[in-house]
Order: structure tokens, then sequence, then C-alpha cells
């Protein structure tokens, strides 16, 4: 006889085969008519999913994966993806492949390559936190929380499964550093080799040692993220390596997943304005697709506004948007926040339809802003890298402005861990960061080993004894 607890016991171990076997009928019963094509979101042709292709061959435009949402549609529904919040096999354990059928439905389940991302906090802001920003309702989702430390892993899972499927052996990306940690451990872990390009002298000291760690062969380009990006596309053409950039589609249907499950984990209510940080406009394409796809399906009522946010520096989106699209700017990038130090984003027209699909906004932030904001939410207990601190310093400038209102339900993303840049975090708290103030400083003491001095440090620093 079977106890309650054990059906109830079965009902968590459920592998949830069943769903990838039905989803493989689908396929399977109109071989004709393929699931999922690449479709070019310029000139709107197709092409098969494994075809070696990573822009449009007619006229160079960014390529989609475009799923047959009217077929999927009897397939997915909030109840599914909920009911594998509690799986404890791969690849549904993981808070990408949860969500399988809106990310690669093809895929074998055995094939996949996934290190159990996704699955990040959704935090409500400290009350410091949010006093000192000026929101009322303020979550913050964080995806350094993925395995190498970054968002970039719920792309790479979904790009390195089909280099796996597409039989290639070896996996290129140029990168200011996590994306490049990133595919470093996955193309480890599928056995592939790697090929990293990253901008000389630019790249944050934990990031480079990731990917030296996870044995990717890492070399330092003479030239900035535009030039390394040049380079591994050219590259690609000539010696056949699989590209690894958002430019490949397969890895921004990985990246829609955060969005995704940050409306599974506010019960699919949809938030007034959703704030992340924008570089190469990878993840700003992505998180438009993926709503517009809840949208079309009916699993979501509305959707909510994008808000990018650049920096200074490196801000050739903001002023794209600033002169209402009209022309394609690029510039010179130079930002502290060396992970979005990109001056001609390769996504930007799949941006630009995210955009247009939000009624979104664009806005730039100094790198001083980035930094105290950053400290505020280190201070905090949850802490990020710089560039994940520019989306909480742009909810706190467009508040400012009146663009978002105090009132709005507001999530931003926090996209890198703490650890990736320690150097800056030393600079900004000594105050030795040459041009900026470490406004909120938490300096590093040295004393020596007496009871004196932990009590002159106690009298002075006003800590007072329990
Ligand atoms: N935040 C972090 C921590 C990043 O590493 C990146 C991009 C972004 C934001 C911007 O995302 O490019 O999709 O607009 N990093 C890439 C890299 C460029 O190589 O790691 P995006």
């Amino acid at each position: 006889m079977t106890s309650m607890s054990e059906s109830a016991a079965d009902g968590m171990y459920a592998n949830h085969d069943h769903d990838n076997d039905a989803i493989a009928a689908l396929i399977a019963s109109d071989p004709n008519r393929p699931l999922s094509v690449l479709k070019c979101v310029d000139c709107g042709r197709t092409y098969e999913l494994n075809d070696p292709i990573y822009t449009c061959p007619n006229c160079n435009g960014l390529l989609d994966i475009d799923h047959d949402l009217d077929r999927l549609r009897p397939y997915v529904s909030r109840a599914l993806f909920d009911s594998r919040l509690n799986a404890l096999d791969m690849p549904y354990n993981s808070g990408v492949w949860r969500f399988k059928e809106l990310v690669f439905p093809g895929a074998p389940n055995d094939k996949v390559v996934t290190r159990g991302e996704g699955n990040t906090t959704l935090y409500r802001a400290p009350k410091g936190l949010a006093a000192w920003i000026g929101a009322n309702q303020l979550a913050l989702k964080h995806e350094g929380e993925n395995p190498t430390g970054s968002f970039k892993d719920r792309g790479m899972t979904g790009g390195v499964t089909h280099a796996v499927l597409a039989g290639a052996t070896s996996v290129v990306c140029a990168s200011t550093g996590n994306t490049s940690a990133s595919m470093a451990s996955f193309a480890a872990l599928a056995g592939l080799q790697a090929l990293v390009f990253f901008p000389y002298g630019s790249v944050a000291a934990g990031k480079l040692a990731q990917s030296i760690a996870y044995g990717a062969l890492s070399v330092q380009v003479r030239g900035d993220f535009d030039a390394c990006l040049d380079l591994v596309r050219q590259s690609c053409r000539q010696f056949g390596i699989y590209l690894l950039n958002s430019v490949n589609p397969f890895r921004l249907e990985g990246q829609k997943t955060i969005v995704f499950e940050l409306l599974q984990q506010r019960r699919w209510k949809v938030p007034d304005w959703i704030v992340l940080p924008g570089g190469n406009l990878g993840n700003t394409s992505a998180f438009g697709k993926g709503l517009h796809e809840l949208y079309a399906l009916g699993l979501i009522d509305r959707l909510p506004r994008i808000a990018v946010i650049q920096a200074e520096g490196a801000s050739p989106f903001y002023a794209s948007y600033k002169e209402d699209f009209r022309e394609r700017k690029t510039m010179k990038a130079d930002t502290l926040a060396t992970a979005i130090k990109i001056g001609n984003p390769a996504s930007y027209y799949k941006a630009k339809r995210t955009l247009e699909w939000t009624n979104g906004v664009v806005e730039s932030v100094t790198d001083q802003e980035i930094l105290d904001a950053k400290a505020q939410i280190d201070r905090c207990g949850i802490g990020c890298e710089p560039a994940s601190a520019a989306s909480v310093a742009g909810v706190k400038k467009l508040l400012a402005a009146g663009t978002i209102h105090p009132d709005d339900d507001v999530v931003t993303i926090l996209t890198g861990h703490v650890l990736k840049d320690p150097e800056i975090v030393m600079k900004y708290h000594s105050d030795t960061l040459e041009g900026f103030t470490g406004t909120y400083a938490n300096r590093l003491l040295t004393i020596e080993p007496t009871l004196e001095a932990v009590r002159a440090l106690l009298s002075a620093e006003r800590v007072t004894p329990a």
C-alpha cells in the first residue's frame, strides 16, 4: 500500500520526462514543419535551427529563434512551469530549463549542458536601500547568484547545448569578462575547447581568473571589446569555430528566463518596470522577446516597461534613444563598469524592438553614481559588481526625473556578483580611485594586537558594547 507521504514524494521526484516526450511527439508528427526556426528580424527569411549562421546570409540582419507559438500553446501553462519548481532532476531543476518549451523545445534532455543555473533570489529592497533610492516598491533580482556569478550562465546553457547538438568541438567568444567565465565553465563541462578574446587591460580580476581556471585558451587582444567581437566573427567564418556571443540566438533564449523566473516568483504578477544595465544589449533583447512571447501566449496580461541603463562613458544606445533612434550611434567606450564598456552594441536592433514593444526608456548614469549605488547595494548585504549597480543608479535617476513614480512596482536586475571585481571595492573604500570619491567608504583598519588598541578603536568608531 502506498502511504500519503510516499505518493507526495513520488510527485517531488517526478522528472517530467513525459513533458519532453510530448514535445518530441509533436515535432515528429509533422517533420516538415519545424517547431522552431531561425528567423531574420529584418527581412524575415527563415533558416533551419542547425544552419551554422549567426546573422542572416541574405541581409546580414540579426537572427531570432522563432517558435511556433500556436502549436506550442496547448503544451505551456503557468501550472506546468510552477509544477517544476520542486523538480530535483536535471534539466528541470534549472531556472532556465524549467521553461524548456519556450527556450529550446526540441533539445533532448540527456544532451542538455546545465549547471542548475537560474533559481536566483528576488530580494525586496532593504529599507535603507529603498530609502536611499526613494522607491517604495523595489525588488532586486540577483543574477550574480548563478553558478559562475553572472546572468550569462542562463544563456550559456542554451548556447553550449546547441553547440553540442550541432557537433561543435570548439567555441569562441569576445568578452568583457562574464561571458567568458561562463563559456569557459560550460565548455569545460561539455568537453569542448574554449577560446576567449579579452579587451586588453579592461577585464576585472575575478573574471579573468575564472576563464583561466576553467581551462579556456585566454587571450588578451590589443583592442577594445568591439574589436574583439569583430575578430570573433572573422575567426568563426574563417576557422569554423562555434560562436557564443549574444548574437547567437540560443544564448538569448536562455536569458529570457530571467524575466520568466521573476514573474513566476511574483506569482505571475507583472511589475510596472523592469530595469537592467545595457552593454552589448543581448539581455535587453532577450527580455523583450520573452515578454512578447508570454503575452502572445496569454501567460501574462500586460507588459511591464523596460528601462535600460548605460554608463555615461559607454552610452551609444542612450544617444540613439535621445534622438528617437534616427541614427545608430557608436562611441569609443570608457567606464569603470568594465562589463558594459562597449561602444557598438551588437544587438542594437533587437534592443530597439524591446523598447518599442514595452514602451521602454533608456537612461545613462555617471561612474560616480554607479560607484555610490554599488556601495549602497553592497552595504545592505546583497552586493553586486559595478555594471549591475548601474541599474539601481538608473532607478534613482528615473525617480528623480519623475519617469518612475515612487509607488511604481519596480524590479531591477543585478547582473553580476560582488566578487567579480574586488579591486574596485578596495579602491573605493580606501578612497584611492583617481577622479572619484569614496562617498560611502568603509575603511580597512589596522591595529596592534593589544586590548588598548581595541578600546581606542571602539571609542573612536563609537561602537557600543553589548
Ligand atoms: N552586466 C554585466 C555584469 C555584464 O557582464 C554585462 C555584459 C552586462 C551587464 C550587459 O549585458 O551585454 O546583454 O547588454 N557583459 C558581456 C560580457 C558583454 O562579455 O561578459 P548586455
